[in-house]
Order: C-alpha cells, then structure tokens, then sequence
C-alpha cells in the first residue's frame, strides 16, 4: 500500500468556508462522487449503507437523512417503507439528482438544499424516529468532528425511542490506524464528544463491526471493516 493510502485521506483544506460547497461541480457517475477534487462516495460502500438504512428505520415513521451522496443510502431506506423521508444535501449538482430520486421515490421525501446543521434551526420539536447523518468534511478543521456539532443539534429532534447513527469514514479511515480495534477507537475518539454533545451515556449503545471490501485506490478507506454507531433516546 502506498505511503499515502496508509496515512488517509488528508487532502482537505484548513478553515475554508464550509458555504463555499453548493456551487462546487460535482463530477457524478455510477460509481463515485467527487466534489472540488475530494473523493467523497464509493458504490464500494453499498452494503454498508444498507446496514445503516435497516439499522435508521428500525421504528418506521420519519426518517431525517443528511447527504445525499449516490443516493444508495436514500434508496436503502426507502425500501424499509419510511412514512416519511426527509433528505438534507447541500451541494446544488447532488440536489438536482435527489429532487429526481423524490419524483420516482415509493414513500414521500421532502428534500431540503442547505447545510444540514443550518437546516435543522428551522425544526423545533423531537419528530424524528431515526437519524441518519453522512455528509463530508467540508474542511480540515471538521474531519474528525463534525458529526458531533450535528449531533448536539440534532439529538433533541430525536422521538422517545428514536436511534440516531452516523458515518464518516474520512476521518474514521484516518483513526482506524492508530487503533488496535474499533472499540477503543470508539472509545477514545467519538465517546467524550458524545457526551459533550449532550447524549446521555445511557443512550450510547456501542457499534457494530461491519465488514467492508474497498477497491485498492480508494483515497479514503482502505481497512476491512467500519463501524456504526448506534445511539437510541431512553427517555
Ligand atoms: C458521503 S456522501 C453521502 C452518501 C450517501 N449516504 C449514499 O449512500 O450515497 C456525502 C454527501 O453529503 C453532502 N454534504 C456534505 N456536507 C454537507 C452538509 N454539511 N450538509 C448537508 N449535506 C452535506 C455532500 O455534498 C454529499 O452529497
């Protein structure tokens, strides 16, 4: 493996304006995503996104998903038969492809363009049965992070019962090889911030260790499994 393929994929730059990403061009084919160069979704990733769709609609009813990505994710979820399947993305090339997804989608989707933690101002009570978040570091700054704004934002939107989960394998594909295992990677990388964020320890049920087959040139995952977290509101 090469020498950058080992280290992750470090090609974002530090304190850029995260706005700057709806008017980026996003180079869409079948099998990637790439937007201002940065290699951001793999079909590669399918089965993972299923894991995540069956493990987010567990309790069916509204279903809030950030990034849209190839749409695999999306597509997942609606195949669990969600009431209702709000989709946040904030690049305006992807938006188009997700407004065509809503034509032809089986159950309803209410798309929304923006960024997803400006996006969630607009809501103000716990109506949410699951949480998906898989957006993209929009800088350096927010690799190993952002998830965790997102969540202390979107924890409260969260029903009694609701489970939230999240990936980010840009900054997780980095970490994995300073741990020996994904539980201590859990453990130290994402737990405090949890809590930070204001999720109950009780909430925090742990992850699932997912096996996972990425191509030899992915920039940004090269181990042979991932992780998903799972949180689910006690009270
Ligand atoms: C990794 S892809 C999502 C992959 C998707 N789960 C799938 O199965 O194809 C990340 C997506 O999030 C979008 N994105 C990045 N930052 C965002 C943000 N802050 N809010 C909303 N969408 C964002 C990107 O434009 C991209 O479409």
């Amino acid at each position: 493996m090469s020498e950058k393929l080992k280290s992750g994929y470090q090609g974002l730059k530090k304190s850029v304006d995260p706005k700057r990403w709806s008017k980026q061009k996003a180079l869409l084919t079948d099998e990637k995503l790439a937007i201002e160069g940065h290699p951001v979704m793999e079909r590669w990733e399918t089965p993972y996104m299923k894991a995540f769709a069956e493990l987010v609609t567990r309790n069916g009813g509204h279903i809030l998903e950030c990034g849209f990505g190839l749409g695999i994710s999306a597509n997942a979820i609606q195949s669990y038969h969600p009431e209702e399947h709000t989709i946040i993305e904030a690049n305006e090339d992807v938006f188009k492809r997700l407004i065509e997804f809503q034509q032809t989608a089986a159950h309803k989707v209410t798309p929304i363009l923006g960024l997803a933690c400006e996006v969630l101002e607009s809501f103000n009570e716990p109506k949410f049965d699951g949480i998906f978040y898989d957006t993209y570091p929009l800088n350096a700054d927010e690799q190993h992070t952002h998830q965790f704004t997102f969540i202390k934002k979107s924890y409260p939107l969260l029903k009694k019962g609701g489970i939230l989960t999240y990936c980010n394998l840009t900054s997780t594909g980095v970490l994995k090889n300073k741990y020996d295992s994904w539980k201590q990677l859990f453990n130290e990388t994402q737990l405090p911030h949890l809590l930070e964020a204001g999720v109950p320890e009780n909430d925090i049920k742990g992850i699932v260790i997912f096996k996972v087959s990425p191509p030899s040139d992915c920039l940004y995952f090269q181990h042979k499994t991932a992780m998903i977290p799972i949180l689910i509101k006690d009270v």
